[in-house]
C-alpha cells in the first residue's frame, strides 16, 4: 500500500490506531512480543502478540485526511477491527484529567468524512466495540465516560481556542458552549472519520481517548491516562478477537462477549 507501506499478511486484522507515531513504542511495550514493520510519513506500524492474540498498531497522524488513508489502505489488506487510542480535551466541567472517554459516536466536524457521505450520515462506533471497551475499562478499574465526542479538523480555532493574535470568529465563540449544552464530552480529531468510513464499509471500530485536558477548568496533564487507554484497547481487541473466533465475525451480543472474558 502506497502510504502505509504494508501488504496483505503484514499486519493482523485487529489493530490499534494511535495518532502519534511515538506512541507505537508504548504500545509495543505492553505486548508479549512485538516488532516494528514499517515507518513511512506519519504511518508507523507494528505487530505483536497480546495475551495470545495477534494484534497490530498503525499510527494515523493527526486529523481526518491521514486517518482516512490509513483506513482505506488497511481495509484493503484485510484489517476489519480498528480501535483508536488517542487523547482528547474534555469540555464538561466534571471530567477530570486522566478520565477515559469511550466514544459512542462523533460529531462530524472532521472534513474528511464529508468526502464520503452526506453530513446527516451517522458517525457511530460499532456497538460490540463500545461494549468491549467498557468491559475492559471496568475490569481494569479505570474511571471512564461513554458518550459523544466532537472530531474537528483544527486543534486551535476549530476547538474554540484562540488562533494566532487571538483570532476567533463567531462560530468558534459559540461552538464549545453549544456542544456543552448538547452533552458532548470532548474534542478530538479522528473518531468521526474512523466511524463514518467503517460504517460505510461494514467494518468494526471503537475509540478510547485519555482526557489530558479540561477546557472548562483549564487543567492540562500531559499523557495522563494514555497508558490506561492502551491497556483498555488491548483488552477490547482481545475480547473481540476471541468472540470472533468462537462465534464468527459479526456484531456480538453482551452474552457472547461475556462468555469469552
Ligand atoms: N486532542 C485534541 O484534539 N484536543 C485537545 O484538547 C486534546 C487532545
Amino acid at each position: 500500500m502506497y502510504h502505509i507501506m504494508l501488504g496483505p499478511g503484514d499486519i493482523p486484522s485487529y489493530v490499534l490506531l494511535p495518532g502519534d507515531p511515538g506512541r507505537i513504542d508504548t504500545i509495543m511495550s505492553t505486548w508479549e512480543s512485538a516488532q516494528e514493520i514499517a515507518f513511512h510519513r506519519e504511518y508507523r506500524s507494528a505487530r505483536g502478540v497480546y495475551k495470545g492474540v495477534e494484534i497490530g498498531a498503525v499510527s494515523t497522524g493527526i486529523g481526518g485526511p491521514s486517518t482516512s488513508i490509513a483506513i482505506e489502505e488497511l481495509a484493503r489488506i484485510g484489517v476489519h477491527t480498528f480501535i483508536r487510542v488517542g487523547t482528547t480535551g474534555a469540555i464538561q466541567p466534571d471530567i477530570e484529567p486522566g478520565t477515559l472517554i469511550i466514544a459512542s459516536a462523533a460529531v462530524r466536524f472532521d472534513g474528511a468524512s464529508h468526502e464520503y457521505a452526506y453530513s446527516e450520515f451517522p458517525a457511530s462506533a460499532t456497538p460490540d466495540a463500545v461494549l468491549a471497551l467498557v468491559e475492559a475499562a471496568e475490569r481494569l478499574g479505570y474511571t471512564y465516560r461513554v458518550g459523544v465526542v466532537a472530531s474537528t479538523s483544527s486543534f486551535h480555532v476549530g476547538q474554540s481556542r484562540p488562533g494566532y493574535k487571538g483570532y476567533q470568529w463567531s462560530r468558534g465563540d459559540a461552538l464549545m458552549k453549544d456542544l456543552q449544552r448538547m452533552g458532548v464530552l470532548s474534542f478530538e480529531m479522528e473518531a468521526a472519520t474512523l466511524f463514518t468510513l467503517t460504517n460505510i464499509y461494514g467494518l468494526r471500530s471503537g475509540c478510547v481517548c485519555a482526557a489530558i485536558a479540561n477546557r472548562v477548568t483549564n487543567e492540562f496533564i500531559k499523557n495522563k491516562g494514555v497508558r490506561e487507554t492502551i491497556s483498555v484497547a488491548n483488552e477490547a481487541l482481545r475480547i473481540l478477537a476471541r468472540a470472533d473466533k468462537r462465534y464468527g465475525r459479526k456484531i456480538h451480543s453482551v452474552t457472547e462477549l461475556y462468555s469469552v472474558l
